[in-house]
């Protein structure tokens, strides 16, 4: 986490101050787990929420709109990185109201890790020519930077006619390789988040908020 920056150790302060959008905040370990409007009790392996399916929500349609603005008049082709972006495309591309597109990609590492190496693999590739076209990546979380550094320069081989990236989650670490990332949801602390599309072992995806992995989890 920066220095200077309040460390995210509740639900957020933002879902509090929401008429009705959460129950109950509480920093006791046991009243954590309190039900979230909406979301029935937090999975027993969240530590906390950092964001709630409502701030989620509000903080998409905001990108939604400046995204619309910055596009007017133009087409957007939105390509996500499979998998963990897939939850996040799917509510952005509805946020936005000029024309969107959709392809997808999917990519491995090399070796043990992409977030290590920075060598990707494409297993699929966008289905479609992206010459001349505006393409929005769209990416769950901007950790290291490795893995966006390679499908940028992938991407931009391609002569797009604009190359930009929207990410919902942004950890606050020194990347690896700085990234230009023109639209940014939250800044997340340098823990293990899940939950909206981001996964520990292939699950809590479908976790509607963003939380923090208990650490014995995958410790
Ligand atoms: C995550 C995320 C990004 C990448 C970011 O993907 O979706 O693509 O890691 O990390 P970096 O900035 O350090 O490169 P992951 O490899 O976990 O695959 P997933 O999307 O299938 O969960």
């Amino acid at each position: 986490m920066k220095e200077g920056s309040s460390p995210v150790d509740e639900v957020s302060s933002s879902a509090d101050e929401k008429d009705g959008a959460v129950d109950e905040v509480s920093s006791s370990a046991d009243e954590k787990r309190m039900p979230v409007k909406g979301l029935g009790e937090i999975h027993p392996d969240v530590a906390r929420v950092l964001f709630t399916e409502e701030d989620i929500r509000a903080r998409i349609l905001s990108l939604g709109a400046q995204i619309s603005a910055d596009y007017a008049g133009e087409e957007i082709l939105l390509v996500a990185v499979l998998r963990g972006a897939v939850l996040f495309i799917a509510d952005i591309a509805r946020a936005i109201d000029v024309s969107v597109e959709l392809d997808f990609m999917a990519v491995s590492s090399y070796g043990f890790s992409a977030k290590s190496s920075g060598v990707v693999r494409i297993l699929k590739d966008l289905d479609d020519p992206i010459e001349d076209r505006n393409v929005l990546v769209v990416e769950d979380i901007l950790d290291t930077g490795l893995t966006l550094k390679y499908l940028l320069k992938n991407l931009a081989s391609r002569h797009p006619r604009s190359l930009e990236v929207v990410t919902l989650l942004q950890k606050q670490v020194e990347q690896k390789v700085p990234i230009s990332c023109k639209y940014v949801g939250f800044e997340v602390p340098d823990e293990f988040v899940v939950g909206y599309g981001l996964d520990y072992a292939e699950k809590y995806r479908n976790l509607p908020y963003v939380g923090v992995l208990k650490p014995e989890v995958y410790g």
